[in-house]
């Protein structure tokens, strides 16, 4: 198994010269936009994303879990609660695992490493998941036959991902929804599908680099790595919190996220 065990020296990222991956949740400005998203509860992830996740969920029932993109480590913990025999947390970004170390958990450990780098012994795990870490690799087809290896034999990788059809045109069109008379979203556009690759994009900054693919590539990607699909979710967000945030409801005119478990056949 390699990748550091934290905690350990701040290294220095200087990933514009070296092919490492990007580490955008280390830069300062990108970091306190996203927590203070996650802090105040103001974006998808608890109002869709987990809880479309944690549907996927097998009983984990002493199970070892790897959790790539593990960032603040909610789901490594939820997973320890929920009887995992061992959690593996994993993550390029410092930031994010000082923020998952500061609760502590039996049973998890957290590894800084990025996914195109990590490496882990033939059958290391019963489940792995990533969420929303897929769309910031480039080379998905490598990660995936990777992970292949590192399941046990009807292991399951279970992931979510920023949907294609959003990531298609990001950073490529200036307006991504048409809008009504009083402003209100009417359709979604969808543009360059076909085209896939690096998107540069600004969320909280410029220049977050996010990688677009079509569903079939992610799809035959999973296939020609040896899993089989058990189940993918479009999901919209649960119906309480479309009443508490009705802006909410336009999410349904298109799906923000694609999530896929999987098995490995072996
Ligand atoms: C949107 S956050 C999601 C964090 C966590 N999975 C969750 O759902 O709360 C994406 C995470 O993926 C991590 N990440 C991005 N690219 C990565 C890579 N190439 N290898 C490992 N982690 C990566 C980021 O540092 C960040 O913590």
């Amino acid at each position: 198994m390699t990748g550091e065990r934290f905690p350990l020296v701040r290294a220095v990222f200087e990933y514009e010269n070296t092919n490492m991956p990007q580490n955008i949740y280390d830069n300062p400005e990108f970091f306190a936009g996203y927590d203070r998203l996650r802090e105040t509860g103001s974006g998808m992830n608890e109002v869709l994303e987990q809880p479309a996740f944690r549907s996927l969920l097998p009983d984990v029932t002493g199970l070892r879990v790897l959790d790539m993109g593990c960032g603040a480590g909610e789901m490594c913990r939820l997973l320890a609660d929920q009887g995992a025999a061992t959690v593996t947390g994993m993550d390029v970004s410092e930031n994010m695992l000082e923020k998952a170390l500061e609760q502590h958990q039996d049973r998890v450990t957290y590894i800084h490493t990025s996914a195109e780098e990590a490496a882990f012994d033939v059958g290391s795990f019963d489940l792995v998941v990533s969420s929303l870490m897929l769309h910031y690799v480039e080379d998905i087809s490598l990660l995936l036959k990777k992970i292949h290896t590192w399941l046990a034999c009807g292991g399951k990788y279970i992931f979510s991902m920023e949907h294609p059809v959003a990531t298609a045109t990001q950073g490529l069109v200036e307006t991504r929804w048409d809008r009504g008379e009083n402003g209100e979203p009417i359709a979604w556009r969808l543009a360059h599908y076909s085209e896939e690759g690096e998107r540069s994009t600004r969320w909280f900054i410029d220049g977050v680099v996010k990688y677009h693919r079509t569903v079939a590539t992610v799809v035959n990607g999973l296939i020609g790595s040896g899993f089989r699909i058990s189940q993918m979710l479009e999901p919209h967000a649960i119906e309480e919190a479309e009443r508490e945030r009705p802006e909410l409801i336009d999410e349904r005119m298109r799906p923000a996220f694609l999530f896929i478990a999987a098995e490995a056949v072996k």
